[in-house]
């Protein structure tokens, strides 16, 4: 099942930008739809007479045709998203009222209806009880799984296995797609580095690169080959944009970015997402340099349809066009809808502003029958991409539902996923894993969760048959003895159950205590501006610690916690995220070695809240700490911590240990757009198979304008059986030396770079090389 790609992730700036030319797009790649019309642009701009996609030109007549019997009425109904009665971060309707407004034709798209007996009967009334019988489209939030959960995205972002996460997609889109839906509100690649923010939990962490690894490998999960397969469903790649960025790590919250930082961090994973085919992209709650994103035509226009050529849908997120009167950029509902039409938002969630405005503003000359074309036009066409007028039963199966919901072979990867996702950041003397026969005391509100495995957005996971960590620890220990107390509960600082958890601890060789975050800590509106952890359980450990026995840490979360001082107590440390419906087997079993945890960081765990935002691709400042000198006055440092972190981006232990050669370098200096080979042997020291994940960064030592310290380019997972080792390549050219220069367009500066490989972006063996002038 695992399949370990070598993988050397191309960053986003393979690209055309038309009103900025430059490097054209990747050769080395097969291009997804929307590269497809991007690559028209190019060859458009350059003088090139365009490959032309028939199909596509096929989807866009039957748009027009349609579009040519419709009515101002029909078309607007078209631009409606209304929620049904599931899940709902906002206000909903009533059920009669959701049927009604279909039947008059007021909403063409529903979501958050569950299951294709409810999908069938709304479909019916689209298609039987309509004059032009247009079906809907039917969303839903199908994260990190629909009915299999798998861990949060940040957690699947953590195995770095790009292979199997495209896989946990797919299997999301199948079981989605046997329910009856054909559109999901994924993936949220939002870069998050900003642990107060709830929705860390939800992205793939704090690095484009990485980040678009992930975001491709997601897309083409969900959408596979062909969109109109009754197992594959449109992907939705949110929010746009840079809503990570939020002040303080408070939802919804203020964004003041740069337009370098934007271009740099923010929007890479959006571009790969397109890139790879997503046809639909959700606009973002926040403002983005005082305007909302939701009306934001720098972003809508001039980045997504100019300079990226994105044909899909733009939809926004819940009722954010209403909110931009909240914002403060309409004065009423009717104009932030004028603005929202006009910046290019096509499709209105839950709000009802176009359902309620655009005919009037039409009237008024406000707005023009052209854009509300336009808008109708981009969502027919991708009812017709979803082959919803070929069949609108076509995901409709019962029988299919029945069989596909949580199958054994979804499990199956939702098991291995998990085990992948685990980050060992601490194993003092060995104390993992667990050897079985011996008595374990099992402590901790988390040893016994069922739902909490599951984290935010769960999907339509339920508790019904998941096993807890507790149990798989039984299990794994059948000649030994487990004794449990709870100790205390996640959020209580009480300690009236302490006594009874250091009773059992006393008499067990060894304790492993379950700790961290409830499932629904993070994700939307969940920011905090404590990142410790809650209630008394920080005191609960320190008080098992006393005892002088070996204590292992399980660490549930859906976000990086302070946890200097736990860090210090445990012997050893796995952070298991939330991991899913197969999250209890998968963590025991790891803590005994059936398997041997392999999964990075893909963001960031500070000592301390102080030091939000903490990243690995900082900037040098002109007065940097030497670490050989960490108390030295007057430089870029704090008074009462230093500067780095807990533990750095790409951290991440094995119980088998690898050892990196020097850097070779094929090259010491390189003409201008050449291109130059760094290897790099890892070899499995240690007596157990294990997986590492090798890790390319780079600096850029002098630019036209600052760079970070690390930036990483490339990343490759590798197994390595005991005492095997393999050498290990990446390819550097103009793509990876790029950089957003001063005049804001991409491109290499000659120039020293140095390169730097390690299993962290701490652990680093260094090489230089120089970059010839044109
Ligand atoms: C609000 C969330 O921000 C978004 O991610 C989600 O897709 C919608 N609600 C729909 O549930």
């Amino acid at each position: 099942m695992q399949n370990f790609l070598t993988t050397l992730a191309r960053p986003f700036f393979r690209r055309v930008v038309v009103s900025k030319p430059s490097t054209p797009p990747s050769s080395s790649r097969p291009l997804g739809r929307a590269a497809l019309a991007v690559s028209f642009i190019f060859f458009a701009a350059a003088g090139i007479s365009a490959p032309t996609d028939p199909t596509d030109l096929k989807f866009s007549d039957q748009a027009d045709a349609l579009l040519a019997r419709m009515s101002v009425s029909e078309k607007i109904g078209q631009l409606v998203l209304l929620t049904g009665y599931g899940a709902t971060t906002g206000p909903v309707q009533q059920q009669s009222a959701l049927e009604d407004s279909i039947r008059q034709g007021d909403c063409g798209n529903v979501f958050n209806v569950l299951g294709v007996a409810q999908i069938h009967r709304l479909q019916k009334i689209a298609v039987a009880e309509t004059r032009l019988k247009i079906p809907l489209m039917f969303g839903f939030d199908t994260i990190h799984g629909y009915r299999t959960i798998f861990p949060i995205s940040l957690g699947e972002s953590a195995s770095w296995d790009l292979a199997l996460i495209e896989s946990a997609a797919r299997i999301a889109a199948i079981e989605s797609s046997a329910a009856g839906l054909n559109w999901t509100f994924a993936p949220m690649v939002d870069i998050a580095r900003d642990p107060r923010w709830g929705r860390v939990s939800e992205g793939a962490g704090e690095d484009p690169v990485l980040g678009s690894a992930i975001a491709r490998a997601r897309v083409r999960g969900f959408q596979g080959t062909n969109l109109a397969a009754p197992d594959t469903v449109l992907a939705c790649v949110k929010h746009f944009a840079a809503y990570g960025a939020a002040q303080a790590g408070r939802d919804y919250h203020t964004v003041d970015l740069s337009e370098r930082t934007l271009r740099e961090v923010y929007l890479p994973p959006f571009r790969a997402a397109i890139e790879a085919g997503a046809l639909s992209v959700m606009t973002a709650f926040n403002e983005l340099n005082g305007t909302p994103a939701t009306a934001n035509r720098f972003l809508l226009q001039q980045i997504l349809r100019d300079e990226w050529g994105f044909t899909g849908l733009v939809v926004t997120d819940y009722t954010s066009i209403n909110e931009m009167v909240a914002h403060g950029t309409a004065a009423d509902e009717a104009e932030a809808g004028r603005q929202a039409l006009d910046a290019g938002v096509d499709l209105d969630m839950q709000g009802s502003v176009y359902l309620k405005h655009l005919k009037q503003l039409l009237a008024s000359g406000a707005i023009t029958e052209t854009q509300i074309n336009t808008a109708a036009k981009r969502i027919l066409e991708i009812k017709f991409r979803l082959g919803l007028f070929d069949d609108p039963y076509r995901y409709c199966d019962e029988q299919r539902e029945a069989r596909l919901l949580l199958a054994p072979e979804h499990r199956a990867v939702a098991y291995q996923m998990a085990c992948d996702s685990f980050v060992l950041l601490k194993n003092e003397a060995q104390a993992l894993p667990l050897k079985s026969g011996v008595h374990l005391a099992v402590i901790g509100p988390l040893a016994e969760a069922r739902l909490d495995l599951l984290g935010s957005w769960m999907g339509t996971g339920s508790s019904e048959g998941i096993k807890t960590i507790l149990g798989g620890i039984q299990r794994n220990n059948p000649a030994g003895k487990v004794s449990f107390a709870k100790g205390c509960d996640v959020m209580s600082p009480k300690q009236d159950g302490f006594a009874a958890a250091m009773n059992i601890a006393r008499q067990a060789d060894v304790t492993v205590i379950v700790l961290g975050e409830n499932g629904n800590m993070s994700g939307e509106a969940k920011s905090r501006t404590s990142i410790n952890l809650p209630g008394g359980q920080t005191e609960l450990l320190r008080a098992i610690k006393s005892l002088g026995k070996p204590v292992i840490v399980v660490l549930l979360s859906g976000r990086p916690l302070a946890l200097e001082e736990e860090a210090r107590l445990a012997d050893a440390l796995l952070a298991v995220w939330f991991p899913g419906t197969e999250g209890g087997r998968a963590v025991a079993d790891t803590l005994f070695g059936k398997h041997n945890p392999g999964g990075k960081l893909p963001v960031t765990f500070p000592r301390n809240l102080g030091q939000v935002p903490i990243y690995y691709s900082a900037k040098n400042t002109g007065r940097p700490l030497d670490p050989a000198q960490p108390r030295a006055e007057y430089k870029s440092s704090y008074l009462d911590a230093p500067n780095d972190p807990l533990f750095p981006f790409g951290f991440g232990l094995s119980y088998t240990r690898f050892e990196f050669s020097e850097v070779q370098l094929d090259h010491s200096q390189l003409p201008h757009g050449g291109e130059l080979t760094a290897t790099v042997t890892v070899t499995n020291a240690g007596q157990r198979a294990g997986t590492e994940v090798v890790q390319l960064y780079l600096r850029d030592l002098v630019g036209s304008v600052t760079r970070p310290l690390l930036e990483m380019k490339g990343f490759q997972k590798i197994a390595l059986q005991p005492g095997e080792h393999r050498t290990i390549s990446f390819r550097l050219g103009p793509p990876e030396l790029s950089f957003l220069r001063q005049n804001l367009t991409w491109g290499t500066e000659p120039g020293t770079f140095e390169v730097l490989v390690g299993p962290n972006s701490r652990d680093l063996k260094r090489a230089r090389f120089e970059l010839l002038r044109e």
